[in-house]
């Protein structure tokens, strides 16, 4: 037998999650049956639509039962196996329990080529929020050159990318992030034109006044992570044919802002012949592949760039991930959980 660590689900939130909600659990691992293996975790990350399984509302992801662990996105390593396809010292990327050992049957597990990029990246800039923001800006948004884009939590791990690929193509881009750091790290890493500080407005009016002048021309595209105060912002300069790519709403997750009324904004969509289309990044895994071979020679060459929160060890998770929620993070937040086999 084997023991885990695991940190489950110990209660609903009905707003705000707090440290209650989560609870350190150790249990035996079984032994491998055939087609299964044993993995260490190394690098587990921590995202925004965990919130959404921590409650029992009817969403793309199903909810986690209460006692039952959490899951996240994981780079780990081999450490036993009776899988064909796996073995030991392999590193891989799949979806596993918060917890330092699990056993997998393999689905929907990748091995990692190594020697691409650090094993952390798989999760951020490599992994699925780096191709959330490239589905976003090319399939949903279809940004163009000489268009103006806004793009909310522009220094997180969607957003950074976000921006980046819009200067890539000579969008003028218009980041919106929380505090002056992230504001300047968005306009000296990222390459965002202008950064505005949504927790520096006082409301949606001064934003989107600010908005206004970082944007003469309008806005052609919004790249909406948040929802919120920043979107009320951006709604009025959305331009005629303008696209909103709905891909996040983190203000609303736990109820601490309420959504403005539905029918001012209904009424812009149809007078500025907005197309808002929301999606989820699942539906689009075909197309990673194509995602992966722009990007890896990118990130191999040191063109893109990203930023790292890291907490250390399983314990650290619950704080960490409501540290996320409220901004804490900058740029993708991981949790180390075990020594990286790259050395990083
Ligand atoms: N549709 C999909 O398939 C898909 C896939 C991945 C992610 N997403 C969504 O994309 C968004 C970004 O995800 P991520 O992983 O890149 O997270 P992230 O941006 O790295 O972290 C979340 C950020 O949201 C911002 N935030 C939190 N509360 C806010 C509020 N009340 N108003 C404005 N901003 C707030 C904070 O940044 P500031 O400090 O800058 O405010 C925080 O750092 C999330 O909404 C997530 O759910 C969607």
């Amino acid at each position: 037998m084997t023991l885990a660590r695991q940190i489950v689900l110990a209660a609903r939130p009905e707003a705000a999650p707090g440290p209650e909600h989560f609870r350190l659990e150790q249990r035996d691992l079984p032994p491998l049956g055939d087609g299964q293996m044993r993995v260490r975790l190394v690098w587990m990350s921590l995202d925004p639509y965990m919130r959404g399984r921590m409650s029992a509302a009817k969403s793309y992801a199903a909810p986690i039962e209460v006692g039952a662990p959490m899951q996240a996105g994981a780079v780990a390593e081999v450490m036993e196996s009776r899988h064909p396809g796996f073995a030991p010292g392999d590193v891989v990327l799949g979806y596993f329990p918060w917890s330092d050992m699990a056993v997998s049957d393999g689905a929907g597990v990748m091995k990692l080529d190594q020697g691409v990029a650090p094993l952390s990246a798989w999760l951020g800039v490599l992994g699925m929020p780096g191709f959330t923001g490239w589905v976003g800006l090319n399939r949903i948004a279809e940004g163009k050159a000489g268009e103006t884009i806004v793009v909310s939590a522009a220094t997180g791990a969607v957003g950074s990318l976000v921006c980046q690929l819009a200067r890539a193509r000579d969008m003028r881009v218009i980041g919106v992030a929380g505090g002056a750091a992230k504001c300047a790290r968005a306009v000296a890493d990222y390459g965002a034109d202008v950064c505005l500080d949504h927790r520096a407005a006082p409301d949606a009016r001064t934003l989107s006044r600010q908005i206004a002048e970082a944007a003469p021309a309008g806005v052609d595209v919004y790249f909406e992570n948040v929802g919120g105060k920043t979107l009320e912002a951006v709604l009025p300069r959305m331009n005629d044919h303008g696209r909103i790519a709905v891909c996040g709403m983190i203000a609303w997750y736990s109820g601490a802002e309420a959504p403005p009324p539905l029918p001012p904004a209904w009424q812009l969509i149809l007078t500025r012949r907005l197309r808002v289309q929301g999606f989820i990044v699942t539906d689009h895994q075909a197309q990673y592949g194509a995602f992966l071979a722009e990007l890896a020679p990118l990130v191999g060459a040191g063109a893109i760039r990203w930023q790292e929160t890291v907490a250390e060890g399983l314990e650290a998770a619950p704080a960490a991930f409501l540290s996320l929620l409220a901004g804490g993070n900058d740029g993708k937040q991981l949790v180390r959980i075990g020594a990286d086999p790259v050395g990083v």
